[in-house]
């Protein structure tokens, strides 16, 4: 990654943070390249007095908050304010692939808990239509073959993600694998996620309905911009 790709990330989590972030909150904060730099802004103030408590969306998200001395908080502990995370992709209508890195189910719990739903991403993750990036599918190991079969059954590229050191199957926080399944553009991501759940062993999908995302934040060379207005959390 170049250092100028990466300080488009440490702006735009820095802009989630100091617009989205008030002190006294519990919030939830995502995995990733981009999501990182929530943490260590949520640090800084952290190490200034401010008591803010994270539920983090993975075993990495929470090692790092342990490093920097965040207090955190599991699910269900405390109302979440608000939820910051980085995507893969967001859609014209909102709708998001999100689990690139593998987190994609405990993210999504998090953002479904939290009032608010802020998603941080650089330019290049704004389409018009989800799909160029494959689907993340969380599967529990056990049915891995058959859900593979029932997926590529309807489209054919379907692949179990293998760790990038060894090539051993890749493992999630809750003991799962992930199929990455390439669907082509993806016109209505809410029937696809649902369709896919239906299928016995899919635990989760990297696909984020619309209604869950409250605000979108760019970083562009020229600053940190909103795309559209805010608005509640419709779902
Ligand atoms: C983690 O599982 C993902 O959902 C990430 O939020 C997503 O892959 C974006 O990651 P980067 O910010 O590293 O691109």
């Amino acid at each position: 990654m170049t250092d100028q790709a990466d300080e488009l990330k440490r702006a735009v989590s820095f802009a989630a943070v100091d617009r989205y972030v008030r002190a006294g909150t519990c919030i939830g904060l995502g995995t990733g390249t981009t999501a990182r730099w929530a943490i260590v802004r949520v640090g800084e103030r952290v190490a200034r007095g401010e008591s803010i408590v994270v539920v983090p969306t993975s075993g990495a998200t929470e090692r790092e908050c342990r490093e920097l001395g965040i207090p955190l908080a599991a699910l269900g502990e405390r109302e979440i304010d608000v939820a910051i995370d980085g995507a893969d992709e967001v859609a014209a209508d909102w709708s998001l692939t999100k689990g690139g890195g593998g987190a994609l189910f405990r993210e999504k719990a998090v953002a479904l808990a939290a009032g608010t739903f802020v998603v941080v991403v650089t330019p290049e993750k704004l389409v018009a239509r989800l799909g160029a990036f494959a689907t993340p599918v969380e599967v529990v190991p056990f049915t891995l073959r058959i859900v593979a079969r029932a997926i590529e059954a309807a489209h054919p590229e379907v692949r179990v993600r293998r760790r990038g050191d060894d090539g051993a199957p890749f493992v999630t926080d809750n003991g799962n694998a992930i199929l990455d399944c390439s669907f082509g553009p993806i016109d209505d991501p809410l029937a696809l996620d649902v369709s896919l759940r239906a299928i016995h062993g899919v635990v989760a999908t990297g696909l984020f309905p619309s209604a869950l995302t409250s605000a979108v934040l760019v970083a562009e060379s020229g600053g940190v911009r909103a795309l559209g207005e805010p608005h509640a959390r419709r779902t």
